[in-house]
């Protein structure tokens, strides 16, 4: 037999040197929880996610106490708003009497240290379903308005933090809203509400089960003039440089399983830290895969949240946190 003296076998030989030579290790501290919301008395099962909940109010306050509980450190709140209250201006997004600054204040006169994340985007707001104002064109093309837009997310912004959210996380892919946004808050003195930018945000088929959960399907047109095509890295680098100069305090990218190289490219580029989005597609691809017998579910979790964080995210939204924390 040949001398073989170089054998990378001897570091995986047994489960505790494994464990020594790690170099990857998940703990509920990395994870947010996304928790779906409506007006509501009661626990929605969502057709399109099966296992997700859109929860009530007293169901929220029971998620949250979870979270805090398995020492998740956060969760980011999504809204079901109601179809009468969805105009054309999404007016409901700025009122501070609505659904997200009532639960906001909830929330933390319960649970003052939990983090809360409260997105920024007029989709659950928009009768036309999209992220920004609609301008239907008489030739029937439909603009989405860029700077009006960013008016009422700064008014939306305001609304949120002044209710008591932690961090307004714009989710719509205007350009020059965190700029805007910090300045708004800034001048409203609301200096320590920080922003998690959705700075690499793709036009995703892998978005499609969670518009189903907030019923907010864009009605004409798709959202590939405001989010990233998916072929594109160098472009992502553009909008890393620009939300870390407008003031952006983490950058996330999302999706992030199908964008791993992105999550990279960012860790290795920014001083910021860095989020990723398991989106819903993501969650479904493995739920049902496991109801089918054809992965092995808990090992497919853990697979794939090890390898978002292995190629770069401090921090994983992820609707798996919460049951993957009770295991860690
Ligand atoms: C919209 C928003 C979307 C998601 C989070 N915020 C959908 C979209 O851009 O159409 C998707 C999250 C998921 O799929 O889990 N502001």
């Amino acid at each position: 037999m040949k001398p073989l003296p170089l054998r990378p076998r001897r570091n995986r030989k047994c489960a505790s040197i494994r464990a020594l030579v790690r170099e990857t290790s998940l703990s509920p501290s990395d994870l947010i929880q996304p928790l779906f919301l409506h007006a509501g008395n009661e626990d929605q099962p969502i057709a399109s996610m099966p296992g997700c909940t859109r929860w009530s109010l007293p169901g929220l306050l029971q998620q949250a106490e979870k979270c805090q509980r398995l020492g998740i450190p956060a969760i980011a709140l999504f809204p079901a708003i109601d179809e009468t209250l969805k105009s054309s201006d999404a007016q409901e997004a700025f009122n501070p009497e609505g659904l997200i600054p009532r639960a906001i204040k909830l929330l933390k006169n319960d649970f003052p240290d939990l983090v809360l994340i409260t997105d920024v985007a007029l989709d659950p707001y928009n009768s036309d379903g999209h992220d920004g104002l609609v301008k239907n064109n008489s030739n029937g093309i439909t603009e989405i308005l860029n700077d009006e837009t960013i008016e009422v997310l700064a008014r939306q912004a305001i609304c949120q933090a002044q209710a008591g959210s932690d961090v307004v996380a714009p989710s719509d892919m205007m350009d020059g809203r965190i700029g805007a946004i910090r300045a708004a808050l800034d001048q409203a003195e609301l200096s320590h509400t920080s922003i998690l930018a959705y700075t690499a945000k793709y036009a995703s088929a892998f978005y499609g089960p969670f518009r189903g959960a907030l019923d907010s399907s864009p009605k004409n047109g798709d959202k590939k003039t405001y989010q990233m095509d998916p072929a594109n890295s160098r472009e992502a680098l553009r909008e890393l440089h620009l939300d870390q100069h407008e003031g952006a305090d983490i950058l996330m990218v999302k999706p992030a399983g199908a964008y791993l190289d992105i999550i990279q490219t960012f860790s290795q580029n920014s001083y910021l830290p860095i989020a990723a989005y398991q989106v819903s597609g993501e969650y479904l691809m493995i739920e049902s895969a496991a109801k089918a017998g054809w992965l092995n579910r808990e090992a497919a979790i853990f697979e794939s949240l090890t390898s978002i964080k292995r190629a770069g995210a401090n921090m994983i939204l992820t609707y798996f946190a919460s049951e993957i924390a009770e295991k860690l």
